[in-house]
């Protein structure tokens, strides 16, 4: 009796705490929808697959595919939800699989409504139904939209629970990424839901930033969301976010130079890499989810050295999961500071202006008294030793250092 009474103590002890280890530094990988939009298939995304592996991408630490809108083939006669037949003829199992053989995870996308907001087939009501079929295909990640759903926070509250506990159910661990897009300040309780990130804004398109200013952060979805447009409303919300919850400001706009599809339209004509640099430095400073979308099996040398420096990296992933707070914010330059777990310190200066500036930036204004070794990411090298920087910043360049106490 007693052997009884233990062994289920321990059973209840395992399932509360599934998944309390998900997401437990920002996410990485590559998503779909900016380089194909809805014309996705299986062989583009076996090949993406092996491209992420080849090109260093997985080593680097970008470790999941998300497959995003436009997989969807409807329901079958039991109502199970089924892949496009003619996209994914090997089904999406087979799929994750493949994936799950290199070494990277497999993300799918379904909207909390009866279509997505590309028109397919999606899991209100379906929650329980489709959560064990993604388990079943082995899903690890599941973002879910929120087109054609009511405005209110309520019932956005109540859908992405009901999809929370249809995931933890599952008895598959799936990470759930909310993507209500901030209009309903899912920073306050997407995390109490169930969730592991949430999109706080519009989705980004692949401009520096908007010509015309927002009136409010959802007029963004009218006007096109630039990378400066995002990181301004991302970057008064680090407080909230932090181990096992993220910030997403969207994905990663590195090398899509313009491409056409849903991160070219809404202005989407293209950034500079010195621009691309700057959202990667400010992404990783901001510990968000860090997702590529640009075409990784034909990628320049450029945009590898922009996705996979490794300091970068690290201040992103860091184990102390603690996003950097915005210092000093004045027209023409930003500066953030972030703690690492070891001690050290990053520090990032954006240039927000339109000419290249010097800047002094003085360590003890922001609490910093020691002596401190300057390691500049970009450089990767070791720049100076002391108390405080200065030097040059580009027009729209990031300069991120990582300081070490010295004596
Ligand atoms: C919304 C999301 C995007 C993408 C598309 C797919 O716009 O915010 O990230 O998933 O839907 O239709």
């Amino acid at each position: 009796m007693k052997k009884y009474f233990f062994s289920a103590v321990f059973c209840c002890l395992v399932y509360l705490g599934k998944g309390q280890n998900m997401a437990q530094t920002p996410p990485m990988g590559w998503m779909t929808w900016n380089y194909f939009a809805d014309n996705i298939n299986e062989k583009d995304i076996k090949e993406i697959a092996d491209a992420l592996v080849s090109s260093g991408m997985a080593k680097a630490g970008y470790n999941h595919i998300f497959i995003d809108d436009g997989w969807q083939g409807g329901r079958d006669n039991r109502n199970n939800i089924i892949p496009d037949p003619m996209k994914f003829p090997s089904g999406i199992k087979a799929l994750a699989d493949y994936v799950h053989s290199k070494g990277l995870k497999l993300g799918i996308y379904s909207d909390a409504a009866s279509l997505t907001c590309a028109g397919y087939t999606a899991s209100l009501n379906f929650e329980q139904q489709d959560a064990k079929t993604f388990a079943s295909w082995d899903i690890d990640y599941l973002k879910y939209d929120y087109c054609g759903a009511p405005e209110d926070t309520e019932t956005a509250k109540k859908r992405y629970a009901a999809m929370a506990n249809a995931l933890r159910e599952s008895k598959r661990e799936i990470v759930l990424g909310v993507c209500e897009w901030g209009d309903r300040q899912p920073w306050l309780w997407a995390k109490e839901a169930g969730g592991q990130l949430w999109r706080t804004t519009a989705d980004i398109r692949d401009k520096w930033k908007s010509s015309q200013l927002a009136s409010k952060p959802s007029d963004l979805h009218r006007l096109g969301a630039g990378i400066m447009d995002i990181y301004d409303i991302n970057v008064e919300l680090t407080q909230y976010a932090g181990t096992g919850g993220w910030n997403d400001p969207d994905m990663l706009m590195a090398g899509l130079y313009g491409k056409k599809g849903p991160s070219g339209e809404l202005g989407g004509k293209g950034c500079t890499d010195v621009e691309y640099r700057s959202q990667m430095s400010l992404w990783a400073m901001m510990s968000s989810p860090l997702i590529a979308s640009n075409d990784v099996r034909t990628m320049n040398e450029v945009t590898k050295r922009i996705l996979m420096n490794k300091e970068v990296i690290a201040i992103n992933q860091d184990a102390l999961g603690k996003p950097a707070v915005r210092k000093i914010k004045i027209e023409t330059y930003d500066v953030l500071m972030k703690p690492l777990s070891n001690g050290d310190i990053a520090i990032a200066i954006l240039n927000r202006s339109d000419k290249t500036q010097t800047i002094k930036i003085n360590l003890e204004a922001f609490g910093l008294t020691g002596n401190y070794l300057i390691n500049d990411l970009w450089l990767n090298k070791m720049i100076g030793k002391g108390k405080s920087w200065n030097g040059t910043v580009e027009s729209h360049e990031t300069k991120l250092f990582r300081l070490q106490a010295s004596k």
